[in-house]
């Protein structure tokens, strides 16, 4: 216990004075401090049962990590201090809210989630790569800012695990324990916060939690014990709940991602940066569907919105020659479509349905062009679909010397 006013003194940030009790949860006590500078910080205060050379000894291991040297996003503690004969810590203070806060407030949409995800996912990484687990990732250990960018902050490392240290002193949080935790009690672990890497990251993308949230505790216990994922868009029986999205909003990729995340095998779980990649993706296929709003990441799957059940439009190309729907999963431009032109190739271009959106592969000799407001742009030509480019309703485009307008059908 520490009173609002007095004063300690720090080696790296010289003396600060503790304002407000913030929290007191598990393990400690978090007070508000300021240097003299004004620059803030957090002064945590170790419960009595804490107070071991096992904290201490897993404090300073962390310390020495600097981890924040390497990913900015890691707010670890930066000094041991010894207040009364407590053991603590202090840490800078982070801005920001908690993820548990947006996520209830709903003050973010699916594009700036999938951002924060892959950027939690690449500050995880950044521990994991060393040998070293966070211990207690859930949605209120990470705080997000938003000042036009958007930035995160992993805090809470209380729970710091790794091989050489002193067994963590907690399990973790219930909505986020991996089954071997829950079931075994097995201490924190790389693999442990895969599992709640992708909780977390689920909560993220659809505004759920994977486990419906109209299931009874005993349910939720059985579920989470097991590891099995009941959103899975791969499984016959669905529940209605009403918060969030539907998981077949995810594509495959990220779909097979959170099957293996949340999963009863640890080995299995994809590691911090296989998220980091997939997310990253996924931010390119992010759809909102023009009849309900819902986001959908795109894939060759999708036909119609996941939410509003209602088709994707379908687009349809016309001109001298007539029209030519694009309601097949691919459809060949050819000089005989297109009425016969000796410029057009033969086989001139294909335009593919990827779910909403139609990409052009330009296989031509003299182009396809999309008209500006003052001219004709010659298109890419890429055989790699996700470098090939989009084709939107009313615009005007050009295959060789036959122009047509595109629309929906
Ligand atoms: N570095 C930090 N920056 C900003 N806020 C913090 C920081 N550390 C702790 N807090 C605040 O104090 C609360 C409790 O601290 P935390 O370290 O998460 O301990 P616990 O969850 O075990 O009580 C956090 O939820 C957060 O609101
Ligand atoms: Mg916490
Ligand atoms: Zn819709």
């Amino acid at each position: 216990m520490i009173t609002n006013g007095a004063t300690i003194k720090t080696r790296v940030f010289g003396k600060l004075t503790i304002g407000e009790m913030i929290a007191s949860g598990g393990q400690g006590t978090a007070y508000d401090a300021v240097a003299i500078d004004g620059s803030q910080y957090i002064l945590k205060l170790y419960h009595p049962e804490f107070q071991t050379a096992e904290s201490r000894k897993r404090l300073e291991t962390l310390i020495a990590q600097k981890f924040e040297t390497e990913n900015e996003a890691l707010i670890t503690p930066r000094e041991i201090i010894n207040v009364n004969e407590s053991i603590g810590h202090v840490t800078p203070k982070a801005p920001g809210l908690s993820l548990e806060e947006m996520l209830t407030t709903g003050g973010f949409d699916m594009l700036e989630g999938i951002q924060i995800a892959c950027a939690l996912a690449r500050s995880i990484s950044v521990l994991h790569q060393r040998g070293y687990a966070h211990g207690d990732i859930h949605a209120n250990n990470v705080l997000v800012h938003r000042n036009r960018i958007c930035r995160i902050s992993v805090i809470d490392f209380d729970n710091f695990a790794g091989n050489s240290l002193p067994a963590s002193p907690c399990l973790g949080h219930q909505l986020y324990m991996a089954p071997e935790i829950r079931v075994n009690h097995t201490p924190p672990s790389v693999e442990a916060d895969r599992f709640s890497l992708a909780v977390l990251t689920h909560e993220l993308l659809t505004l759920r939690h994977p486990v419906p949230n109209d299931a009874t505790e005993a349910e939720f216990n059985e579920v989470m014990s097991a590891g099995k994922w009941l959103g899975d868009p791969g499984r016959s029986t669905k529940r209605e709940c009403q918060q969030g999205y539907p998981p077949e909003v995810l594509d495959t990729d990220l779909s097979r991602l959170f099957r293996l995340g949340i999963s009863h095998k640890p080995a299995e779980r994809p590691t911090a940066e296989e998220w980091q990649d997939a997310l990253f993706n996924s931010l390119f296929r992010v759809f909102v569907c023009p009849s309900c709003s819902a986001p959908n990441l795109v894939d060759n799957s999708k036909k119609r919105c996941v939410v509003c059940r209602i088709p994707y439009p379908v687009l349809k190309l016309s001109g001298v020659f007539g029209r030519i729907i694009l309601d097949q999963s691919s459809t060949v431009i050819s000089r005989n479509v297109l009425g016969g032109s000796a410029s057009v190739s033969k086989r001139h271009a294909v335009i593919r349905r990827v779910g909403p959106e139609y990409r052009i592969e330009d296989c031509s000799a003299n182009g396809v062009y999309r008209k500006t407001a003052d001219s004709w742009i010659r298109l890419p030509q890429s055989s790699e679909l996700s470098r090939q480019p989009i084709l939107s309703a009313g615009e005007t485009i050009r295959f060789a010397d036959v122009e047509c307008l595109v629309a929906t059908a």
